[in-house]
């Protein structure tokens, strides 16, 4: 699996990448928003072929239009400024721009298939389900972006359960939330229409782990070249679940990268181990 580090902080994007595990890096409004914040005044452009000169593999750089017209237009322009600095950017195209009912859905869908056609990577950003997986992986995504986070939020707050941003969600408990329904008495027709409207998952899925697999199982019975991404990974458990399905690529905040080498008894064995060194074997590194 490769690892790509989610942030536009230039300071985080150095210190993971010199780690040795970082193999690109996706960015987004939200994040360039939080990098800009933290050094007002900074030169956008400047900044950006910093980020492309820092890493040796793909950045992911967002377009913020929401026609096909204008996102076409500005992933040309992203690619001829940017990309000559290193040759690795990828324009990340929101699936679809439709931000109320009735807008045109298909935007996204036909900016990424011109894009691919013309020559300029692109990145199916905002994925929530795996039909829309399906449709980017049509168009010839280079990469799709589920973003299992972000679905975990919207199962929790539909079922009113609190979590903070980096909790786990368990898909496991949403199922036998669900099967308690088995256990009460009632006919068949009874019981699944009861099932059907029981509204535990998102049209069948019951996590973001779960969207994933969903969209690598569909690419691997087709054999679309299209790469996942995993996005909106908020834990460590969560990037060895995508790891475990055999996701191409999750992309990491810095603090998940983090965690994932991290656990109470490593720590606690480097402080014994370190206890323990005897002049006699401290002699040997002299
Ligand atoms: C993906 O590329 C996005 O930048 C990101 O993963 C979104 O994560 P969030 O849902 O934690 O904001």
């Amino acid at each position: 699996m490769q690892i790509f580090i989610d942030t536009a902080d230039l300071d985080e994007i150095r210190e993971a990448y010199s780690w040795g595990i970082v193999d690109g890096v996706t960015t987004n409004p939200s994040l360039i928003k939080k990098a800009v914040d933290r050094r007002p005044g900074l030169s956008m452009r400047d900044y950006i072929r910093d980020i492309c000169r820092s890493v040796e593999g793909p950045v992911s750089l967002e377009v913020k239009g929401v026609s096909t017209e204008q996102m076409v237009q500005e992933a040309e322009m992203l690619y001829e400024r940017f990309n000559p600095v290193n040759g690795n950017v990828v324009v990340k195209v929101p699936v679809s721009t439709a931000m109320e009912d009735g807008q045109p859905l298909f935007e996204g869908i036909r900016a990424i298939k011109t894009l691919e056609g013309r020559g300029i990577p692109t990145n199916a950003t905002l994925v929530m389900t795996a039909e829309q997986a399906l449709m980017a992986a049509k168009a010839g995504a280079t990469y799709a972006s589920p973003f299992l986070g972000r679905v975990d939020d919207y199962l929790r707050t539909k079922l009113d359960i609190a979590f903070d941003k980096s909790d786990y969600y368990d898909p496991l408990c949403a199922r036998h939330l669900e099967e308690q329904t088995w256990e009460e008495e009632a006919s068949g027709a009874e019981l699944y229409d009861r099932l059907m409207r029981s509204d535990i998952s998102d049209n069948g899925i019951y996590s973001g782990v779960d969207l994933v697999d969903s969209i690598v199982t569909i690419y691997d019975a087709y054999g679309f070249d299209t790469q996942v991404i995993a996005a909106s990974v908020r834990n460590a458990r969560q990037a060895r679940e995508v790891a475990e399905m055999g996701v191409d690529i999750a992309t990491l905040p810095f603090h998940v990268i983090e965690d994932m080498l991290t656990h109470p008894k490593t720590l606690e064995g480097m402080q014994l181990f370190t206890r323990d060194v005897v002049p006699e074997y401290e002699e040997l590194f002299e």
